[in-house]
């Protein structure tokens, strides 16, 4: 067996598991081979195949032009005239849809409500004329910072309708992180709660927004939605309750047509320094691109009950909670709170309680799930459940079984999506009813999407098994349109580092039947001896040992090797941080992947830093490795004080 293969060996879950006939005969798409027509149909003729999928929406006028490519900047559906609102809420009513549930909402303390489409048409409406009564028109900017509750969605879905470009900053961040994000859009308000719920305590909003605001000049007015009942400060002539304001306008607010390429959102991600990047997605392509993944990936039908943990802050709370599930005219299920609260079963009761038959998490939940034990899933009916979906960073293969095995009950297909906040919807993913899965795999691109892995120098495709950049070779509908206010960062970002290409970030291989295996951003990778190490590669490897839970691993400068692995461990509920169990694992990972691979050190801790969608923060984990003073952006980190753990654990 040659280096490239071993190093490979353990994301290669040699398995592969079919989606069942019963399963098959029901989907949107039904065997490999439609898929396959679908797909190449889609490559040779990619105008044609995004106008017959568009044709399935509302358009006020039609496009001139399916697609017009000046790379890098791409225009879709030129000419066009839509509203996201519209078709996400306005299309259903005159079917009997009208009545159906659009968001089954469960609040942390286990209050709920449920909204129809009917409901939330009238939600939305009056939402968007207390908005046009503040003065907000077509192309500004308002910041949402807000917890989980219907608010929200109807907030966002309330901008869409009038062409109000909506920034969602996730609520966890802090007053700065929010201060950054209103200079750099220049928002005109915000629209917020009074606070939110969060394992029991209140996550105080309000407070929140009160500090940042006094340092935004372009901020004129807050709305506040009232949640927690909490003791906030409300500043005269710039603070209004939301339910005060809504009390004077009517119900009557019809959906504007909007030019496809008008403004829809800016959402902020962290880049690999400093400064957020505002990562910036237009109507049309963006609805397109949802609307069409959500039905095919989660193979939405209209008896589904489904249910995406993400949070609205992040890319997968826009595009799977609220645009494309709604464009579909599903039922959503939104959940506020954590999912251990009051105890580690949160998910399992909800989806029990409402026969959820799709779920859509993480793999970072479905580790700490497995941490938590199997006793929480098994006291639940979850026989409801149909399809499950993963996305936000690889999933290896001992998560991926787990899932399948202890959610699943083997009968449900996996589909683990890929994809970013500037693809704005999934890129490479199984098709439910279709694609045979390898646990690890994101398996094959959707239609309309060329991806490919290559060579940075040569810029030549990859062959089957040996790494490479991920890139894309033509545009799509939903990509970004830019970073908001920085064009030649977006240029040098995405459109330097391979030609004519986008440049995703990420390494993957393909194997021979062409199935993507994605080995996680191409700065995480480790060099060893010359030889190249995925982060996540070792982290499956760690993690495939029986007492490990969780496990980030970094590079650090060697003076032997140029850069020895280092490796953060959590052990799961029950097991001693020993220091023989040390030694265990290192010939764990010789065993599994080489001794090139065994981790020069390793460090056992109880969690690990995290941004809020669940990515582990290496960057800060080499500064503690290489006992630096954390330096650079920390706004998306999860639970601060986790840092000041680990630089005494284990010292
Ligand atoms: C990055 C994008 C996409 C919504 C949530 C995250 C990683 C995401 C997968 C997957 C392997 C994945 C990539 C990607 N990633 N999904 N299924 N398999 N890696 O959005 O914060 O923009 O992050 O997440 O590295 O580039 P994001």
């Amino acid at each position: 067996m040659g280096k490239a293969e071993s190093f490979e060996q353990v994301l290669k879950e040699s398995r592969v598991f079919k989606p069942s006939k019963e399963f098959s005969a029901l989907a949107h798409v039904k065997s490999l081979a439609q898929y396959k027509k679908m797909y190449n149909e889609s490559i040779k003729s990619p105008d044609k195949f995004w106008a017959k999928i568009a044709k399935e929406l509302h358009w006020f006028k039609p496009w001139k032009k399916v697609s017009d490519w000046k790379e890098p900047f791409a225009k879709w559906f030129v000419g066009g005239q839509t509203n996201i609102c519209y078709n996400c809420v306005d299309r259903h009513l005159p079917t009997w849809r009208r009545n159906k549930a659009a968001i089954v909402w469960e609040g942390e303390p286990g209050d709920s409500r449920v909204l129809t489409y009917n409901d939330l048409h009238r939600e939305v409406c009056i939402f968007a004329n207390t908005l046009k009564k503040l003065g907000l028109k077509k192309g500004d900017r308002v910041a949402v910072y807000m917890g989980m509750v219907p608010e929200l969605a109807i907030a966002i879905l309330a901008c869409a309708r009038i062409g109000v470009v909506h920034s969602v900053v996730f609520g966890g961040f802090s007053a700065n992180a929010l201060v950054e994000r209103i200079h750099d859009c220049q928002a005109k308000a915000v629209i917020t709660c009074d606070g939110g719920w969060r394992r029991g305590k209140i996550v105080e909003l309000k407070a929140a927004v009160d500090e940042a605001v006094v340092k935004c000049p372009t901020i004129e007015n807050v709305v506040v939605v009232q949640r927690t009942r909490n003791n906030v400060r409300m500043e005269p002539g710039r603070d209004h309750w939301y339910h005060e304001l809504a009390a004077s306008v009517d119900a009557n607010c019809p959906a504007e047509p909007l030019d496809s390429e008008q403004g829809h959102f800016i959402l902020y991600t962290s880049g690999s320094t400093g400064k957020p990047k505002g990562i910036y997605h237009t109507v049309g392509g963006y609805m397109v691109g949802t609307y069409l993944t959500s039905k095919l990936v989660f193979d939405l039908k209209d008896e589904d009950i489904y249910f995406c943990t993400a949070d609205i802050g992040w890319v997968t709370g826009h595009s799977y909670i609220v645009y494309g599930p709604m464009a579909n005219g599903a039922t959503c299920v939104m959940y506020e709170g954590a999912p251990n609260h009051p105890e580690p079963d949160r998910f399992w009761r909800i989806i029990e309680k409402y026969r959820v038959t799709i779920l859509y998490t993480a793999p970072t939940a479905i580790r700490a799930f497995i941490k938590w034990g199997e006793q929480w899933p098994q006291k639940h009916d979850l026989s409801s459940l149909r399809l499950l979906g993963s996305v936000g960073e690889p999933i290896n293969p001992e998560a991926w079984i787990w899932y399948n095995n202890v959610i699943g009950k083997k009968k449900c297909p996996i589909v683990d999506t890929w994809w970013q906040t500037e693809t704005g919807s999934i890129m490479i993913s199984p098709l439910p009813g279709a694609t045979p899965t390898k646990p690890g795999s994101a398996t094959l691109p959707l239609p309309g999407i060329l991806p490919e892995c290559v060579n940075k120098e040569t810029n030549k495709k990859m062959p089957p098994g040996e790494k490479g950049l991920l890139v894309v070779r033509k545009p799509w509908p939903s990509m970004l349109r830019g970073i908001w206010g920085d064009n030649e960062r977006y240029k040098k970002v995405y459109w330097s580092t391979v030609k004519h290409s986008y440049f995703t970030g990420d390494g993957a291989h393909c194997d021979k039947d062409g199935y993507f295996w994605i080995t996680g951003r191409v700065d995480d990778v480790i060099i060893v001896s010359g030889h190249n190490l995925g982060t996540a590669e070792v982290e499956s490897a760690l993690v495939s040992h029986p007492k490990v839970a969780e496990s980030a691993v970094i590079g650090v400068p060697d003076e032997m090797t140029g850069q020895a692995v280092t490796a953060f461990v959590t052990l799961k509920d029950g097991n001693q941080p020993i220091e023989s169990l040390k030694d265990e694992l290192r010939a764990h990972v010789a065993k599994e992947i080489g001794a090139l691979a065994k981790p020069k050190q390793i460090r056992f801790t109880a969690s690990l830093p995290k941004t809020r969608s669940g990515k582990i923060m290496r960057r800060l984990l080499r500064d503690i490795a290489s006992g630096k003073e954390t330096v650079g952006d920390t706004t998306t980190l999860e639970d601060y004080s986790i840092l000041a753990k680990l630089r005494t654990d284990d010292e």
